[in-house]
């Protein structure tokens, strides 16, 4: 941290959040808090909520959340240290002066120091393009038909044909060879010490969601091994977390999103006013990226090339979206190879058609399956229906699986009847595909005790941070070795520490302890977990009775896990037999007790 504890606090209680989100986020007044679509993601009804007591925002949708500094660092792609100053202008405070000594460069956290590294990476590439020596560069980039907003949007760049100019140019910013090598941007050998990884190549800055430079793609300008060179895995540049393009796509506001398989692909579709492509980073696509759609989107459109190789990946990436649970169409683009190509020959107005005409990904699956069979012999005709049968065993729903039935039997001839027959043996022998190969329905998944555990612990903290009264009455009861987890339980401990010295608690202020937006999310929804009614938003309980018994049941349920914790980390952890023995006799103290409120 650059700046003190004390200065912080100032500048973050000095800036209102109500004012700074109102800035950008249409609000509403609703009871104590304020309501709004959240920016942070693709809605149309509003989970997007400030609350102006705690100085927080949450989102119920995205589980975004955070205080006025998490919300500009989120909103304005700002890292802790900007967003701080930008909050200091408007509020009229004077930051000290910070002159960076050795020392403290060290300090500062590993991940920021290479976010900067490769931060100025990016700009130095993309000052080169415009250059004379990136010439090449740019006539590569124009000869592909992007226009200049389009590089300039993407922050494309040039890297030179010499082999140490951006190690030198990092170093003499003062970082060392060890974080450039880190960063993923040099490699280091006794013959050439420090060198770096990429030259003389057009150059793609891969960039999270949050639109922070996180590692490179970069292509040789014709033809050349190999064609793409990617930045390294590092611990800023997780390859299975992250999509070329989402940081843009995000807020395209359609309730689908195109995955593509090139950087070039999402270039050409956003140049094409195509907004909603993404690209996965050089390998297979990850249930990692697969989850990270599903915060933006209902639906997947597939783009892969046509070829082999693109059928397969497209066949993987089904099975993948299914298991989260998102609906897979694919794009078919005949007879162009990819994207970049179909635009180029037939125009955007011609894509948008066969967007809205993407396949239903198990009718893809069953064509890919047709071309295993020759139709014209009744055997192999015969077996092919019967592996349709086989896999409309996998559709759990009966609606479902009867439409799928309807479907198929009208492209392929079909008796439905027929079909029927065949589907209700498979499924009456028990025999359906598995689901990797089938890829249908997602196994149930079982509740995870640990995720429970924790969700007592969240709910118990934003009840006592709504309501301090609470306190005094669970006290004897529930201490912060309680909430099991690390980051959980220091915030109790400062929570509890304030609220037995009758302090004023703001919790917006433990958020600012934290400089990752991770950790400030996770800090929010420990003052945001409510409980929920059926339709999943937050409910809230008017019957005091009511309050009391799930009061008592939430202390209950922190109790028991804290218990079924420490005994199982007795031979560990040298506490655990005390925290055992009395946490039993509270345990039983507490089922007696009935707690009252009002
Ligand atoms: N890729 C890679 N390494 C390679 C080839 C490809 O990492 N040697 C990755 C890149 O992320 C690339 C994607 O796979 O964007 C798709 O490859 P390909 O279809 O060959 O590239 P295009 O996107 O079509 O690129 P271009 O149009 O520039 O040939
Ligand atoms: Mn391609």
């Amino acid at each position: 941290m650059y700046y003190p504890d004390e200065i912080i606090e100032e500048v973050r209680s000095k800036n209102d959040i109500v004012d700074i989100v109102s800035g950008y986020v249409r609000l509403q007044k609703k009871g104590a808090n304020y309501v709004g679509l959240c920016p942070f993601h693709n809605e149309k009804t509003g989970s997007f909520m400030v609350s102006s007591t705690k100085q927080m925002f949450y989102c119920f949708g995205c589980h975004t959340g955070g205080n006025v500094i998490t919300f500009l660092m989120k909103h304005e792609n700002a890292t802790f240290q900007e967003a701080i100053e930008k909050l200091a202008d408007r509020a009229g405070v004077k930051l000290p002066e910070l002159k960076l000594n050795e020392e403290q460069k060290k300090q500062m956290s590993e991940k920021s120091i290479l976010l900067e590294i490769n931060k100025e990476a990016a700009k130095y590439f993309y000052y080169q393009l415009r250059g004379k020596p990136g010439e090449l560069g740019m006539k590569y980039f124009t000869d592909r038909k992007l226009t200049s907003d389009t590089i300039n949007s993407f922050g494309l760049g040039f890297s030179l044909p010499y082999s140490d100019d951006l190690v030198k140019y990092l170093k003499q910013k003062g970082y060392t060879d060890e974080l450039i090598v880190k960063a993923g941007l040099a490699s280091h050998d006794e013959k050439r010490g420090t060198h770096d990884k990429f030259w003389n190549r057009v150059m793609f800055p891969i960039q999270d969601i949050n639109h922070r430079v996180i590692g490179f793609g970069g292509r040789v300008m014709g033809e050349g091994e190999p064609k793409y060179l990617n930045s390294p895995e590092t611990p800023i540049f997780d390859k299975s977390r992250n999509l070329f393009g989402l940081n843009f796509a995000r807020s395209s506001r359609k309730d689908y999103l195109i995955l593509c398989e090139g950087y070039m692909d999402v270039i050409s579709m956003h140049q094409a006013g195509f907004k909603e492509a993404v690209a996965s980073l050089g390998t297979a696509f990850t249930s990692g990226q697969a989850n990270l759609l599903k915060r933006f989107c209902n639906s997947v459109i597939l783009s892969y090339d046509s070829d082999g190789a693109g059928t397969n990946a497209a066949l993987r990436a089904i099975g993948i979206l299914r298991e989260v649970e998102l609906t897979a169409k694919v794009l078919d683009l005949n007879p162009y190879k990819d994207p970049d190509e179909f635009i180029k020959n037939l125009g955007s107005e011609k894509l948008q058609e066969r967007i809205d005409n993407a396949k239903n990904s198990f009718f893809f699956e069953i064509e890919v399956l047709e071309r295993g069979y020759d139709l014209k012999d009744p055997d192999s005709k015969t077996a092919f229906y019967r592996e349709i049968a086989k896999r409309i065993c996998g559709f759990a729903d009966e609606v479902e699986r009867n439409n799928y039935i309807d479907a198929i039997c009208e492209r392929y001839s079909i008796s439905t009847d027929a079909m029927k027959k065949m589907v209700i043996g498979y499924a009456a022998a028990g025999i359906s595909r598995p689901l990797e190969q089938m890829a249908v329905k997602p196994a149930i998944k079982k509740a995870d005790p640990e995720e429970g555990r924790k969700r007592s612990q969240r709910l118990l903290i934003t009840w006592i941070s709504e309501d301090n009264s609470i306190f005094e009455k669970i006290s004897p009861y529930i201490s912060p070795h309680d909430f099991t987890d690390e980051m959980y339980q220091k915030i109790a401990e400062k929570l509890f520490e304030s609220l037995k010295d009758d302090n004023k608690i703001e919790p917006a202020s433990f958020i600012s302890a934290f400089e990752d937006e991770e950790d400030q999310k996770r800090v929010a929804e420990l003052f945001n977990t409510k409980l929920l009614n059926s339709d999943g938003l937050p409910a809230e309980i008017d019957d005091i009775r009511e309050r009391e018994k799930t009061l008592h049941d939430i202390l209950v349920s922190v109790k028991t896990g804290s218990l079924e914790y420490y005994s199982r980390n007795i031979g560990s952890n040298p506490n655990a037999i005390t925290r055992v023995v009395e946490g039993k006799k509270l345990l039983e103290d507490l089922k007696k007790t009935k707690i009252k409120l009002g």
